[in-house]
């Protein structure tokens, strides 16, 4: 699937993945802003992406446990997901992610 992340300096970088998880992707290949700190277990925010509005049907909204995490976080609004959670499938194509502040 391809996936564009959208940085805070307002880069748009598309990357193409497979499988594993879209935070693993994009620390993989250095998108600035996600860091992935706790290794994808849903405790540090350092993953948090804004979907685009009309994508938040690929994803789906936040689970509890990502909206207990991301309840820490100012930056979080209705379209916010922990990226370690997403899952990479061909359902996600075209997906665009703004890399939450
Ligand atoms: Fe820590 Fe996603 S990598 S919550």
């Amino acid at each position: 699937a391809k996936i564009t992340f959208i940085t805070s300096d307002e880069q748009r970088i598309t990357l193409e993945g497979f499988s594993g998880s879209v935070m693993a992707l994009a620390v993989e290949n250095g998108i600035k802003g996600i860091d992935g700190d706790c290794g994808g277990v849903c405790s540090c925010a350092t993953c948090h992406v804004h979907v685009a509005p009309e994508d938040i049907s690929k994803t789906g909204e936040a689970s509890e446990i990502e909206a207990d995490m991301l309840e820490l976080d100012d930056d979080t609004d209705q379209y916010s997901r922990l990226s370690c959670q997403l899952q990479i499938s061909e359902e996600l194509d075209g997906l665009v992610l703004r890399v939450a502040k």
